[in-house]
């Protein structure tokens, strides 16, 4: 706990610890949506399109914003937040950088996870499957519809790697695209994601919870409900 906390809690006449706090936040307030697992479709896909057009209808904030899992082949983790960019009845979209921490993890061990969370719905799916660059012109597609600063920023030095001299780097990579304003580097991948597991979680008034998970099943899919 920082110095300054602990020097504030201490001036306070009653004393109140973040574990109480936190133990007393409310899990979910206003109206949830209801979740009718009778009549979820036979697979997930078709579903998980409803629920992110749902989630973009009801205006939640970034409902784009996706957790990306990935893990070395020694199975050491790692967890970023990316924007979801397709879903169609095959996969999940994301684009970055295949040179990244994230893209060597892939190219180690090409699975992953994604986790969408909809706190002003009480909404989570999560979605684990084999992870693989879909055709390069999706890629290029991707990258040129980026603003100018995001695409310099994506060029102008590795990602993850310590920062140097960033608005110099900035200068060089915008400079390349008054050059050459097609530009799109190599190692910039739309990744698609085959799902072979995809739970929706649907929290219902303050505690309650429905909880439905599809399996693949070779080319089928299984569907059951699960304990909370
Ligand atoms: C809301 C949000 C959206 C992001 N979207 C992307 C994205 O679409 N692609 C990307 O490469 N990084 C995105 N990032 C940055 C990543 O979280 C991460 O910092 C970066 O991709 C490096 O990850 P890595 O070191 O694990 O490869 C986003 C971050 C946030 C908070």
């Amino acid at each position: 706990m920082g110095a300054q906390y602990l020097a504030r809690l201490a001036g306070m006449s009653t004393p109140i610890s973040l574990r109480s706090r936190l133990g007393s936040l409310k899990a979910f307030g206003g109206e949830l949506p209801v979740f009718n697992t009778d009549a979820a479709p036979d697979e997930p896909m078709s579903l998980l399109i409803e629920w992110v057009t749902a989630a973009i209808d009801a205006d939640v904030v970034q409902p784009h914003a996706m957790a990306l899992a990935t893990s070395t082949m020694r199975g050491e983790p790692s967890n970023r937040t990316l924007l979801l960019k397709d879903v169609d009845l095959e996969a999940v979209w994301f684009a970055s950088l295949s040179s990244g921490p994230k893209g060597d993890d892939i190219a180690q061990n090409p699975r992953a996870a994604l986790l969408l969370y909809w706190r002003e719905q009480g909404r989570q799916i999560r979605i684990v499957g084999a992870v693989e660059p879909g055709p390069r012109e999706v890629s290029e597609a991707d990258f040129l519809a980026r603003s100018p600063r995001s695409r310099a920023g994506a060029i102008a030095g590795p990602q993850s790697e310590p920062l140097t001299d960033f608005e110099a780097a900035v200068d060089v990579a915008r400079a390349r695209f008054e050059r050459e304003p097609d530009y799109v580097p190599n190692d910039w991948t739309a990744y698609r994601v085959v799902p072979d597991s995809v739970e929706f979680w649907q929290a219902e008034r303050a505690r309650d919870q429905v909880r439905l998970r599809y399996r693949r099943d070779g080319d089928r899919w299984t569907k059951e409900l699960l304990w909370p």
